[in-house]
């Protein structure tokens, strides 16, 4: 096989499934924006001022304002046009997947068959937590662990795939293709500017799914070992033959954040990316204070995940992200917005000084960063 055919250039959807692709890309975008623009016109000019006529205020919460939605035929049709995405992108991500997986998997055989550069460790009896155990999460046809045989990549290639379709509908299309990372090097950046003395000896990266935002610490902080872990074999199996793929040497972990087998104090910066948001409140709490197990002094904890806080959320927003908990596999959106997490990280046992949480701006959204310092 040419040594240039690498796993980012496999994924190829061919010219139908690229078309199919741009649709579902587009019609999210339409339903994720002028259609919630809309919908947000439309809890102005007429749903908040019925509920006021009624109730002599404004709905105080998502859950008071839901059922007015709820009968509106303009919600109805958003609601319909979101799942009907959802279904559409996994069938279409789905059909590029099952042409492109025998390919794949054989490239991924002859990397672990060489030499390799980092280190891969599965722990096939690992006990999942919920909810992420029985949802489907985004309804991605058997979730994250999905696995028919030893070599199955399937989970991690539609994982690959879903993103792949989101970029390309921003216009940053091709992230799969050249196997770039697009979010770590932002974190990497993020966390820079707030300690710019950092030097990070060892990093870990939690909930790391399939690695290729992982790379980016690596660019980063070349001279660091950088260790990336997940709950899902599939996923971290896909992440070291990946970054094996790219000449990047890295060690990935089949582990719970919440219970990992590291020594006390072993890592300078542990980040995560849209990890909280999927992670249940007591699994959350626990992560937090295993993180300020192994993290070292002077260490920092850097968070970055959805700004879907009520506080800075308008309330057509809070509603339709409380429509995607029960009928579109996001569990936790709504109860991580809840959340305080300053007083999880105090909690754990970070000092009330070190601990942040603050929206950082990116293209035309924004991220919500959170975390903490080893002070100790
Ligand atoms: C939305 S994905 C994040 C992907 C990745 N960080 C990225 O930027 O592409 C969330 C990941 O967190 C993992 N996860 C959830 N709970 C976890 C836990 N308790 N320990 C380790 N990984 C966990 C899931 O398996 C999933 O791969």
């Amino acid at each position: 096989m040419n040594k240039n055919f690498r796993l980012s250039d496999i994924y190829e959807p061919s010219h139908d499934e690229r078309a199919r692709q741009a649709f579902v890309g587009t019609l999210k975008a339409h339903v994720n924006g002028p259609l919630e623009v809309e919908l947000a016109q439309l809890y102005e000019s007429k749903i908040k001022p019925a509920f006021e006529a009624k109730t002599g205020h404004a709905p105080r919460s998502r859950d008071e304002a839901t059922p007015a939605f709820n009968a509106e035929p303009m919600y109805q049709t958003w609601g319909a046009m979101v799942y009907t995405s959802q279904d559409f992108m996994w069938e279409t991500v789905g059909d590029t997947v099952d042409r492109l997986r025998p390919a794949f998997e054989a490239r991924a055989k002859e990397i672990a068959a060489g030499k390799r550069l980092g280190t891969l460790t599965l722990n096939p009896a690992l006990e999942i937590p919920e909810p992420i155990a029985s949802t489907e999460i985004h309804r991605q046809p058997g979730n994250y662990f999905f696995q028919n045989t030893p070599d199955d990549l399937t989970a991690a290639m539609l994982y690959m795939g879903t993103v792949e379709l989101y970029r390309a509908a921003k216009g940053l299309g091709g992230a799969a293709k050249t196997g770039e990372p697009m979010t770590g090097p932002f974190i990497a950046k993020v966390v820079t500017d707030k300690f710019p003395d950092i030097k990070p000896k060892r990093i870990l990266d939690i909930g790391c799914a399939t690695g290729i935002e992982t790379v980016a610490y690596k660019r980063r902080w070349p001279e660091a070992e950088v260790h990336g872990l997940d709950l899902s074999g599939p996923l971290v199996r896909f992440a070291h033959v990946w970054a094996e793929d790219k000449g990047v040497d890295m060690h990935f972990h089949q582990m719970n954040a919440a219970h990992t087998s590291f020594p006390d104090g072993h890592f300078d910066l542990i980040v995560s990316h849209i990890l909280f948001h999927e992670t249940w409140h007591d699994v959350q709490d626990a992560i937090m204070r295993e993180v300020k197990r192994i993290l070292a002094p002077g260490g920092h904890f850097v968070n970055a995940d959805v700004p879907y806080q009520p506080a800075v959320l308008p309330m057509t927003k809070q509603v339709t992200n409380a429509w995607q908990v029960k009928h579109n596999g996001e569990p936790y959106w709504t109860g991580f917005a809840d959340r305080d997490v300053r007083q999880s990280l105090i909690g754990a046992g970070f000092a009330p000084d070190s601990v942040f949480a603050d929206y950082v701006p990116i293209g035309q959204g924004q991220y919500y960063f959170f975390g903490a310092t080893q002070k100790t």
